[in-house]
């Protein structure tokens, strides 16, 4: 296995994962119609790895662009990131959500068809376990109802990518339930860069560290957890690409459909992080404590146990590690990537 097709190549989580396989031997094909991301970060991927990869500006729901990008490079497998991912949005538009993220998982599963690929990674998420009822979370836990369309359409593809595994025994489907990413390049050049004001706790904690937002709000601190803040399981960006490295090596054994949480293990409070942050970067984050915010859940984190048997693969980074990688690139890039 050795051309990778990343669609989303050029976000968050997709450009580490490039830059992971480009330092794995792999030659990735990107696909990206820069909604969420930048064009510039192709520049930076080069920078890091002295490679530039073939990126294509496509729509992953254009069938008709995406079967030329296949038709273009023998393709041996697929990692699937491209799609919308805001939780709050995805409750006022959810049309577009079902639209866009089933669609372009259908289109690539058709082109996959045609150009008889048998291998996909695809970037799920922890919020197809919908409300834990305890921690940690076991990948045989029961998927639950999403408790919005964005975790909606995770769980529908997964169930979209059984089905077609079942129907075809030879195809190789890695599930990866991502828990929560942050962190970024250890270079400086990649990380979150979110647009407008920032939804998750990191980017936000980024911005006010740099001065360009005024006061984190911590929403809730009467949460039945250490300190009353919420607890999520933090996992470095860089470990979570290599997790996709580990997973392709595994779909190399023919394993058929396999699903792995990838996380640290470890729960980390809201408060905690923030600290976590003051001290890796010397900074004073100022915050209030706001009202709950709807939706979320007191704890959240993984079993990772499962992925460190059959992928040979833990995160190895800790919080402050990300926290510091996070301010860095926050830092050489205040206005984000141009
Ligand atoms: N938080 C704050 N203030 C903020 C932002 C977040 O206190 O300004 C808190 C939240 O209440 C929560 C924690 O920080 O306790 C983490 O919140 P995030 O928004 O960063 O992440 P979530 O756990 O809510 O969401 C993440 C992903 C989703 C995914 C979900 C479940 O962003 O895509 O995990 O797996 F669906």
């Amino acid at each position: 296995m050795k051309k990778v097709l990343v669609t989303g190549g050029l976000g968050f989580i997709g450009s580490e994962a490039v830059i992971c396989l480009i330092e794995n031997g792999y030659e990735p094909v990107i696909i990206d119609n820069l909604f969420n991301a930048k064009v510039a970060v192709l520049d930076r991927i080069e920078t890091i790895t002295h490679f530039r990869p073939k990126f294509y500006e496509v729509d992953a729901t254009d069938e008709e662009a995406t079967e030329k990008v296949f038709a273009e490079n023998e393709i041996d497998a697929v990692i699937h990131f491209a799609g919308y991912k805001a939780v709050g949005e995805s409750v006022e538009k959810p049309l577009e959500y079902y639209e866009n993220n089933l669609e372009s998982l259908i289109v690539i599963a058709k082109c996959m068809k045609r150009h008889n690929v048998k291998n996909i990674i695809f970037s799920s998420s922890a919020t197809v376990y919908g409300v834990p009822s305890r921690v940690p979370l076991y990948e045989s836990d029961p998927v639950a109802e999403a408790t919005n369309p964005y975790g909606e359409t995770k769980v529908m593809i997964e169930r979209i990518l059984k089905d077609l595994q079942k129907a075809d025994p030879t195809l190789n489907v890695g599930i990866l339930r991502y828990f929560n990413p942050i962190g970024g390049h250890p270079s400086g050049l990649l990380g979150e860069d979110p647009n407008g004001i920032p939804n998750n706790l990191l980017p936000y904690v980024s911005q006010v560290a740099i001065g360009k937002l005024k006061c984190l709000k911590i929403f809730g601190d009467d949460y039945p957890t250490v300190d009353g803040t919420g607890v999520r399981d933090y996992i470095h960006v860089v470990d979570l690409a290599e997790g996709h490295v580990a997973t392709l090596k595994k779909l190399e054994e023919n394993p058929g459909y396999v699903v792995y949480n990838l996380g640290t293990g470890k729960g980390t409070s809201v408060l905690e992080l923030v600290h976590a942050y003051e001290k890796a970067n010397g900074v004073k984050i100022p915050y209030v404590i706001a009202p709950r915010r709807a939706g979320d859940v007191a704890e959240n984190y993984a079993d990772c146990e499962k992925a460190a048997k059959e992928l040979h693969w833990r995160a190895k980074f800790t919080i402050e590690d990300a926290c510091r990688d996070a301010y860095n690139f926050q830092k050489n890039n205040p206005e984000g990537i141009k």
